[in-house]
């Protein structure tokens, strides 16, 4: 048995099913958008605060979405720029600052801040202090993760959303609104279930 196990495991690693060293990536990239749903509470200046950006570049990537920033349309998606970071050698994403408010927990800030960019796991993953103890005044890291591309994939594109699914999607309807075959967004985000009503996928986006 424990013979069979090691044959095993020395079969894994060098079929490379288990790297022991290997880092999944060495540099980020300089642009990725976040797919952020407005709901009543959240307007274009809180959430240029959030995703720490200015008001005008979130316009250059929302030219048919947004026609007045005084009253953004409640209940549709924009695109919201941000520098894709390589974490720890680890992974795709960028760690935003977020003031800590009374009465914030790391859900709400996952859930309603950040549209769900994030989740109230991820979010206690980078943060010294528990979920139920956060002090009033303090500054919360908030890790949203995002995508640079896949050359095994394809080469074309470089820029990529980082799109919470929600309730009442489907592979077809995120694939119409991105106007791009959902053959190709399949490519990208290989085992997810798009009818699944949460999680994120990454869709690859014309720059
Ligand atoms: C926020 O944006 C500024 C200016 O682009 C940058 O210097 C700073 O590092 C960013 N902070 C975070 C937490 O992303
Ligand atoms: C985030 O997810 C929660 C739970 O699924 C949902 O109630 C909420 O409306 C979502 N928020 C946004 C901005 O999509
Ligand atoms: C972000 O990516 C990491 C590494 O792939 C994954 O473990 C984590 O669950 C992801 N977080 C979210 C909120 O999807
Ligand atoms: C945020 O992340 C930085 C860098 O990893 C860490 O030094 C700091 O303690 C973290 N903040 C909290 C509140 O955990
Ligand atoms: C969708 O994409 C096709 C071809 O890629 C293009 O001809 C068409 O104008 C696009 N439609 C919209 C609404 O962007
Ligand atoms: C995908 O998720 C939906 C909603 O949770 C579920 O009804 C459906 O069975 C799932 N599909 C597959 C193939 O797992």
């Amino acid at each position: 048995m424990l013979r069979f196990l090691l044959v095993a495991f020395m079969f894994l690693i060098s079929s490379g099913f288990i790297s022991l060293v290997q880092s999944v990536c060495i540099r980020g990239c300089d642009l990725a958008l976040a797919s952020y749903y407005i709901q009543p509470g959240n307007d274009i200046y809180s959430v240029s605060k959030y995703i720490n950006t200015s008001v005008n570049n979130i316009l250059k990537y929302n030219l048919n979405t947004i026609h007045n920033v005084y009253s953004i349309q409640k209940y549709v998606r924009i695109n919201v720029p941000f520098r894709c970071d390589c974490i720890n050698g680890d992974f795709f994403g960028h760690v935003f600052k977020y003031d800590h408010r009374i009465g914030d927990t790391y859900e709400k800030i996952a859930e309603v801040s950040y549209a769900n960019l994030t989740t109230r796991d991820w979010i206690q993953m980078f943060n010294i202090y528990d979920g139920s103890q956060i002090p009033d005044d303090a500054i919360i890291n908030v890790t949203v993760n995002c995508s640079c591309g896949d050359p095994s994939v394809s080469k074309d594109y470089g820029l990529f959303l980082t799109y919470p699914l929600r309730a009442g999607e489907n592979l077809d309807s995120v694939s119409s609104a991105a106007n791009l075959s959902s053959g190709l967004i399949r490519s990208y985000n290989p085992d997810v279930n798009f009818s699944q009503g949460s999680g994120l996928v990454y869709i690859p986006w014309r720059g």
